[in-house]
C-alpha cells in the first residue's frame, strides 16, 4: 500500500508535501510530483497538507486517482526520455533531484487548464 499523487498535482506543483515525507520518497518531475511505491512508507503525512487535494491511499480506490497507481510505477520502472536508466529505487529524492521529465501518461495529457 502506498500513497499517490494524481491529476490534481498537473502543472500545479505546490509543493508543501515535500517537507512532510520523513522518508524523501516523493520525486519531482516536470508537471507533477511522483511518491515512490515502495520508498513510502505509508505514513499519510503528506496528505493533509496539499492544498488541491492531489494526494490519496491507494486503499481509497479513487477513480480518480486509479490512472495514477499503475503510472507511479512506470515513471520509476521505465527509463525516461534523457535518461539511459530507469530511476528505480535510490533511497530518496535528494540522490536524483529534480527529474524534470515525466511519465508517458503525464506528457500526453493536455494542459491543466484545459481538464474537463
Ligand atoms: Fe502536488 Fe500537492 Fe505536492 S500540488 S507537489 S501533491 S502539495
Ligand atoms: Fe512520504 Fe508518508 Fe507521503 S512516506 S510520500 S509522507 S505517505
Amino acid at each position: 500500500m502506498t500513497f499517490i499523487i494524481g491529476a490534481a498535482c498537473i502543472d500545479v506543483m505546490d509543493r508543501s508535501c515535500l517537507q512532510e515525507c520523513p522518508v524523501d520518497s516523493i520525486y519531482e518531475g516536470a508537471r507533477k510530483l511522483y511518491i515512490h511505491p515502495v520508498e513510502c512508507v505509508d505514513c499519510g503525512a503528506c496528505e493533509p497538507v496539499c492544498p488541491v487535494e492531489a494526494i490519496a491511499s491507494d486503499r481509497d480506490e479513487d477513480e480518480d486517482f486509479a490512472p495514477f497507481v499503475a503510472d507511479a510505477v512506470e515513471f520509476f520502472q521505465s527509463v525516461l526520455p534523457g535518461r539511459v536508466n530507469p530511476i528505480g529505487s535510490p533511497g530518496g529524492a535528494r540522490s536524483t533531484g529534480p527529474v524534470g521529465v515525466d511519465s508517458r501518461y503525464v506528457r500526453e495529457l493536455p494542459p491543466a487548464g484545459s481538464f474537463t
